[in-house]
């Protein structure tokens, strides 16, 4: 069987009971344009001055840290968290086996039962989106910050993908997603103002590193990591046809240029 059938038949209902759709969303991105990898950059975007506690609140499956592993500073110590069990697990058995500064904990960031006052550090990358009542989430962060502490949360421009919406749009309609809606509540363009009614926000750095790409397998895996159960059903049944169409696409006008953009947000107490 095709082995990117075979990752897509792996998809769990869930988009992140188990991180199978996480991971191909993820691989779309080793074809930015520029060698400046997201999580690296996150990284070194991180002030990790007098900083003894940290915590990431959905973690998902560890990668910021598996990425950086060889610069975490020592004395740190980081408590990974996220409300999926598979997440979780995901995340251990990325860094836990080696790594004794971490902790790993199935967390909901909406209610955190951890100790007020005790993390310099909170760390919420590309997660805030999916939490509707802003007013928990923020308040936990305030509660659980140290008062000369730091938050960061990283999120997605609404006009990332534009480009590869719109040629799944030529070949058919129900293959269509809808990037913006996941994102509308928090986003790059509107977040500033959002946390601003909560937090002081010291930074807002942006990333944009497009994707440039001449192959149709991570093209269609990475669609497929955003897709219901019937769109899943739906590509399966018409792979051949979508994988020729993409492959039509990328010999008429050489490479496909998908728009990466994203925003780390920095922020403090009020
Ligand atoms: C797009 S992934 C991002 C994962 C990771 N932060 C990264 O940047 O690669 C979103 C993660 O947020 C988690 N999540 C969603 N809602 C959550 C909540 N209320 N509390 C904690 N984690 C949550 C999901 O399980 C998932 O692992």
């Amino acid at each position: 069987m095709d082995s990117t059938l075979e990752r897509i038949r792996q998809f769990s209902t869930n988009q992140y009971s188990n991180e199978n759709r996480l991971n191909a969303r993820i691989q779309i991105y080793d074809f930015c344009e520029r060698k400046n990898n997201w999580h690296e950059w996150v990284f070194d975007n991180l002030d990790f001055d007098n900083v003894a506690r940290v915590l990431e609140l959905g973690c998902g499956n560890g990668i910021l840290w598996k990425k950086n592993i060889h610069r975490v500073p020592e004395n740190a110590r980081i408590i990974l968290s996220d409300n999926s069990q598979g997440m979780v697990d995901a995340a251990r058995e990325a860094l836990g086996r080696h790594h004794h500064q971490f902790e790993f904990e199935v967390i909901d960031a909406c209610q955190v039962p951890l100790k007020d006052n005790s993390f310099q550090m909170i760390i919420a990358n590309h997660m805030l989106y999916h939490i509707e009542s802003k007013q928990k989430v923020f308040s936990e962060i305030d509660s659980l910050l140290t008062g000369n502490g730091f938050a960061y949360a990283s999120t997605l421009s609404t006009r990332n993908l534009y480009e590869l919406i719109d040629i799944v749009s030529e070949f058919n309609n129900s293959l269509l997603f809808d990037n913006t809606q996941t994102i509308q509540n928090f986003n790059l363009e509107n977040g500033e103002n959002i946390l601003s009614d909560y937090f002081r926000v010291a930074n807002s750095d942006i990333y944009q590193n497009d994707i440039v790409i001449k192959k149709t397998e991570p093209l269609i895996l990475y669609l497929a990591s955003c897709y219901s159960m019937e769109q899943l059903n739906v590509l399966v049944s018409n792979y051949i046809d979508f994988s020729s169409y993409l492959e039509s696409v990328i010999k008429k006008i050489g490479e496909i240029r998908i728009t990466n953009k994203s925003v780390l947000f920095k922020f403090g107490k009020k």
